[in-house]
């Protein structure tokens, strides 16, 4: 395959970048290096003869025009993608997430004969009661301005789909963990918090409960799913889930342990504005295809914590003033008042 990735020095597309690359696919990656970004997590494949990486925005028409036409698959994991900070600066979570979208979809329809996958989320499901999981076809109900885009993305993707007769792959993914995830994320801010014997600010109660799947599972979903794109017009969406749901103080308790800190580290903080109860995802249109998650949560935990533990110059960067006065904004009334 010949692969446009957006968002490759992000999290997840780093380690789909490094697995098509693994298998033999040329890859373009196009990335704005946002905050979110780390070209350091593709330092291995950087000069990998099958390797391109562009600097640049999925805004920019004329140049995903360009590179969408000499693709013949685009997966789009280019995206803001940070609740917290979609409540601090909403603008550019429509701009990235939405218009971004649009643009990629005005590039395919032109081009033709390009498959675009986009990574879409369970938060544009809302808060589901207990006992009850999203099948794909569920109804939308986001409620931060983070789902928001990405259910607006999705409506875009379903319009173009119908109008055009394009055929689209939505995934829709619960909650991803591992190695080279941004520290302000909720497990890498905690485990790194706890390496050094910082509080750890949970939010609320800390029973929002959420759906886990280690970042290597979510890289062979991916893999599922590209290997059988279906080629007929239309959406087709799939679920990559675990089932393994947890409350989050329960996370935060085993991080604890695996950093060798104390749960006293755990500071209840003011709740997030609309932070959503509970998220779940049935994924059995996926585990038809034969995919089953290979790692549990406990035993992802603990490679993540010793990735952390052991890593500290891949991550140590992304503690400079950008991060320092987001945290300050988002906990450091918190803390103090917790
Ligand atoms: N991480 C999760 O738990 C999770 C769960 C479900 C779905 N998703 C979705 O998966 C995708 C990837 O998530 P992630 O956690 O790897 O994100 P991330 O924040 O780690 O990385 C996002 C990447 O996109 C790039 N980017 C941002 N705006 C851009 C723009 N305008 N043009 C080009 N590049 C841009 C950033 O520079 C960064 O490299 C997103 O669509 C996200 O919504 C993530």
């Amino acid at each position: 395959m010949r692969v446009l990735v957006t968002g490759g020095c992000g999290f997840i597309g780093s380690h789909v970048v490094r697995a098509l690359l693994a298998e033999g696919h040329t890859v373009t990656n196009l990335d704005a290096l946002t905050y979110a970004a780390n070209p350091a997590n593709l330092a291995t494949v950087a000069s990998h003869a099958h390797y391109r990486f562009v600097h640049g925005d999925i805004c920019d028409v004329p140049l995903v025009r360009d590179l969408v036409a000499e693709a013949d698959t685009v997966l789009n994991f280019a995206a803001e993608t940070h609740v917290d900070r979609s409540l601090l600066d909403p603008g550019v979570f429509v701009r990235t997430d939405v218009e971004g979208v649009v643009t990629l979809l005005e590039a395919v329809r032109t081009t033709r004969d390009v498959m675009l996958v986009h990574m879409s989320t369970d938060e544009v499901f809302g808060s589901l009661p207990a006992g009850m999981e999203a099948a794909e076809e569920a109804p939308f109900a986001p409620t931060s301005p983070y789902s928001a885009s990405k259910a607006a993305a999705e409506l875009q993707i379903r319009a173009y789909a119908e109008t055009y007769h394009l055929p689209v792959t939505v995934m829709r993914s619960c909650n991803v963990y591992g190695p080279n995830q941004h520290i302000e994320k909720f497990i890498p801010l905690f485990i790194t918090r706890a390496l050094a014997g910082a509080p750890l600010p949970l939010y609320g109660d800390g029973l929002q409960e959420r759906e886990w799947i280690y970042v290597d599972d979510l890289v062979a979903a991916v893999r599922v799913v590209l290997a059988g794109l279906p080629r007929a017009p239309g959406v087709h969406a799939i679920h990559i889930g675990t089932g393994e749901r947890l409350p989050n103080r329960a996370v935060a308790e085993t991080i604890c342990r695996l950093a060798g800190g104390n749960e006293s580290l755990i500071q209840r903080v003011g709740d997030r504005p609309g932070h959503d109860r509970r998220y779940a995802l049935d994924s059995g249109r996926l585990r038809a295809r034969g995919w089953t998650p290979a790692v549990a949560i406990k035993e992802g935990l603990a490679l993540t914590v010793r990735w952390y533990a052991e890593n500290a110059a891949a991550w140590e960067p992304a503690q400079g003033a950008e991060f320092r006065e987001y945290f300050q904004r988002q906990y450091g009334e918190r803390l103090g008042a917790g």
